[in-house]
């Protein structure tokens, strides 16, 4: 039996990169999951991907949209009954300077990124069972400025900040919350907003370690921060990025 035999999870923006890498190692762990997402092509081939559909529930969700997020609970309640565990990964970036930043960039990236986050727990709380676990998806951006990610930054600096105050508000219900703050991580969205494999050999260079993270160096944590391994862990931010954040590149 592992930790996640009869557990209930949600991922959202669990149709690719981070967030399917985290569907698979949970259903791998033994785990009920629900991924919930923009695209519903993407969910159904994630479905496929995760090649066990007794347990994964997949409902198109854009996580912006509170009706939505609405109509994601109800089929979770009539699916499953009950969560155990919620990972608010959904996001979208935007490399733009600050003097080129529209008013529809703002509401699209804070509306996913910050209002989807905050949303997508506020909606999961009826179902969320006692000594639940949530994680949230920061990233790097929250501890270094960079030209072109002034929205973007601000945006995840804003679910830092949620999660830091969620710790308290939900601990009555035994409902822990933690961050995650990825690196630079080989997605879809990073090959979009890196452009070229020159820029992404220039990002390389700013790791430690040494190579860009794979999504299931994030997924693996993830499953910690979503165990009872980690059961004394709340409020807390796990960054996990191959030493980009504290180290100069050498
Ligand atoms: P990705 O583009 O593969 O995944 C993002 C997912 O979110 C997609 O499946 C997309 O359909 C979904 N999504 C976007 N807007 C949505 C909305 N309004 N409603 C529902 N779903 C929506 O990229 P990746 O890298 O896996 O991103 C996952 C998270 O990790 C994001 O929050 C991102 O900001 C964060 N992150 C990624 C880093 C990287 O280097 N890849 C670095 C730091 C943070």
């Amino acid at each position: 039996m592992t930790d996640f035999d009869g557990k209930n999870v949600l991922v959202t923006g669990g149709g690719s990169g981070i967030g399917l890498a985290t569907a698979r190692r949970l259903v791998e762990a033994g785990a009920r999951v629900v991924i919930a997402g923009r695209n519903a092509d993407r969910l159904n081939a994630a479905v496929k991907t995760l090649d066990a559909e007794d347990r994964v529930l997949a409902v198109p969700t854009d996580v912006s949209r509170l009706a939505d997020l609405d109509r994601l609970s109800a089929q979770i309640r009539e699916r499953f009954g009950q969560l155990h565990g919620v990972f608010a990964n959904a996001g979208i970036g935007l490399n733009a300077r600050t003097a080129d930043v529209t008013e529809a960039d703002f509401d699209q990236v804070v509306g996913t990124n910050f209002k989807g986050a905050f949303f997508t727990v506020q909606k999961a709380l009826p179902l969320l069972a006692e000594n639940s676990s949530v994680v949230l998806n920061a990233s790097w951006l929250v501890h270094r400025g960079m030209a072109t990610g002034s929205l973007y930054a601000a945006s995840k600096a804003a679910v830092l900040s949620l999660a830091q105050t969620l710790a308290p508000d939900l601990a009555g219900q035994g409902i822990r919350v933690n961050t995650i703050t990825p690196g630079h991580i080989r997605t879809e969205m990073f090959d979009g907003v890196t452009g070229n494999d020159q820029v992404r050999e220039f990002f390389r260079g700013q790791v430690a370690l040494g190579r860009l993270g794979r999504p299931e160096d994030i997924a693996d944590v993830v499953l910690f921060l979503l165990s009872s391994r980690s059961s004394y862990i709340t409020g807390q931010e796990l960054v996990v990025d191959g030493g980009l954040v504290g180290s100069v590149p050498a």
